[in-house]
């Protein structure tokens, strides 16, 4: 037998044993984690029958590439939900388990759960990093805890009510475009493209104070944000643009980082800007001034926010809350007014009655601009933007990670460390919740026929501890733009039906198209 000897290395015994020792050793320790890893997805797998499964496409792919982002798509997710009813897991590649849960019931114990026992799940919005930073959206732990504490001010129904007066102003220069494009009788509009430079608009003066323009004429900087929200929706879609390394050497990667530098400069110089106002850092006078004046916007706030030592907010953390309001801001309502208005336009019985309701708040009213105490009394037309959330709520779904086990209702658990995808969608289309779920019907919303529903059967905002911390900016905007457009203009379905797509929000495929037809006034 030829004996096996490395003393041709010139190496002595001892040396040898050693440099044969430390590649086995390393073996061995890789062969072993393997091993574990193995047994980890065995156990995992174990404990997860409980939850029954869709059929696979492969042991290698599981259930991958299944849910696409069109319309079959969340046709298959309405099927899920009609087959399967509360939760059921679903397999990304041998290793990854999902639980994809969609009724309230089994919602609660996990979306309730403080936000340390079932953080965000970061893969879902890790290509919006570079661009949003730690904002709110992204980030965990304690400085997430500290920032929201610190932001939630700046949604204080003090200072909303002094942006109800811009929602009228950008809504009036939409209309303006509106009335000139139809002046031919009628116009047939993308509504996704003009309601987002809208929500645009009117998110710029909120968070900035600046006026672009941007309905009027090309803004640099509102076409980096529609670019970059593109960049990352597709990105979603193209496999080998997952890489960061990859995807930074190709055309998109390029583009975004040219539109994120754009974006964070205006923010900066805003932020710098106001800072040469308050030249001390202590002085915060003409904060406390514009706060008495009721003209805050979203940087004064963050700018006068201080922890509970006293430490304000840094410019980075101030530019990452505010690009993050801008991102989680514009697409989100622009999505919610533009289905509202498609639901009203194939429901004309709903869109004469809402009408007749805003014409009757705003009689004899000159100018006619919304305020903010008549918010409250748009009772029939509040229930036709919610019926709408329901049917096509503009955020599909959100994930969560648990990093303890979860009780469910029926007393199974969601072992710790698995990711759990609480369909929003899935849970306003269940069968189980909502009768005959495929129906606009608005009157699910009057008090007597919500009474005895569960809370979390409608959670177009999300729930519990990370809730949307604007929805009652996105509801006041959605009625502000609602109640003048139905006012002022007549909405027509187009003869060819919108596919759905939901991508980082639902959009329709090639985008949304109405007509509107303006009315003489009454
Ligand atoms: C119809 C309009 C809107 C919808 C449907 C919506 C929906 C949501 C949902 C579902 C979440 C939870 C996301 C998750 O858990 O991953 C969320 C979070 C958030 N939204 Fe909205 N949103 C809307 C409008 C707005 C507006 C107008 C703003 C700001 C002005 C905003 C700012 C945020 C922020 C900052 C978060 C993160 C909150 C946190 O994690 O603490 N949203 N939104």
């Amino acid at each position: 037998m030829p004996q096996l000897s490395i003393s041709w290395l010139g190496l002595g015994p001892a040396t040898a044993s050693l440099w044969l020792f430390l590649p086995l050793a390393g073996a061995s320790c890789l062969l072993a984690y393997i091993l574990t890893q193995i047994y980890a997805v065995y156990e995992k797998s174990h404990h997860l029958r409980i939850f029954p499964q869709p059929p696979k496409r492969s042991w290698l792919l599981g259930h991958l590439g299944l849910i696409q982002s069109s319309e079959e798509g969340l046709l298959y997710i309405q099927c899920l939900v009609r087959t399967f009813r509360d939760v059921c897991c679903w397999w990304v590649g041998p290793w990854q388990p999902v639980i994809r849960i969609f009724h309230p019931d089994f919602i609660k114990p996990v979306l309730l759960a403080s936000a340390s026992v079932a953080p965000k799940d970061p893969v879902f919005y890790r290509f919006l990093k570079p661009w949003l930073g730690d904002g709110l959206l992204m980030s965990t732990g304690d400085k997430w805890t500290l920032h929201r504490h610190m932001l939630t001010p700046a949604f204080h129904f003090n200072i909303l009510k002094s942006y109800v007066k811009i929602f009228n102003d950008s809504t009036n220069i939409m209309h303006a475009k509106w009335q000139r494009l139809a002046s031919q009788g009628s116009a047939r509009l993308d509504m996704f493209e003009h309601i987002s430079l809208m929500t645009l608009d009117s998110l710029q003066k909120c968070v900035f104070s600046f006026n672009s323009n941007c309905q009027e004429k090309p803004s640099e900087y509102i076409a980096a944000i529609l670019e970059l929200s593109a960049l990352v929706a597709k990105r979603h879609q193209k496999l080998h643009q997952h890489v960061d390394l990859l995807y930074h050497l190709t055309r998109d990667g390029m583009r975004f980082r040219k539109a994120c530098r754009l974006v964070h400069d205006f923010t900066d110089a805003i932020i710098r800007e106001r800072r040469c106002t308050l030249p001390d850092q202590r002085d915060d006078d003409l904060l406390k001034a514009k706060a008495k004046a009721k003209m805050l916007d979203f940087i004064d706030v963050l700018l006068l926010s201080k922890d509970e030592h006293g430490k304000a907010l840094s410019d980075e953390d101030i530019r990452a809350e505010a690009d993050t309001v801008m991102f989680g801001g514009h697409d989100t309502t622009a999505s919610g007014l533009s289905w509202v208005l498609y639901n009203l336009a194939k429901h004309p019985e709903y869109q004469d009655r809402c009408r007749q309701e805003v014409r009757e708040l705003l009689r004899d009213r000159e100018p006619e601009e919304i305020e903010w105490d008549d918010l409250s009394q748009l009772p029939f037309l509040t229930m036709c933007m919610k019926e709408s959330l329901r049917l096509y709520p503009p955020v599909t779904a959100i994930s969560r990670s648990c990093t303890k086990d979860i009780v469910l209702p029926d007393g199974r658990v969601i072992p710790k460390g698995v990711i759990c995808r609480i369909s929003i969608f899935g849970t306003h289309h269940n069968p189980a919740v909502w009768p005959d779920p495929e129906v606009y019907n608005p009157f699910r919303f009057e008090a007597d026929n919500a009474k005895g529903r569960s809370s979390l059967a409608f959670i177009p905002f999300s729930a519990g501890p990370r809730n949307c911390i604007g929805q009652t900016f996105a509801m006041s905007e959605m009625k502000v733009a609602l109640a003048l457009t139905l006012l002022r203009f007549r909405i027509l379905p187009d003869s060819k039906e919108p596919r759905r797509q939901p991508e980082l929000i639902l959009r329709a495929e090639g985008g949304l198209w109405l007509w509107v037809q303006p009315l003489s006034p009454q």
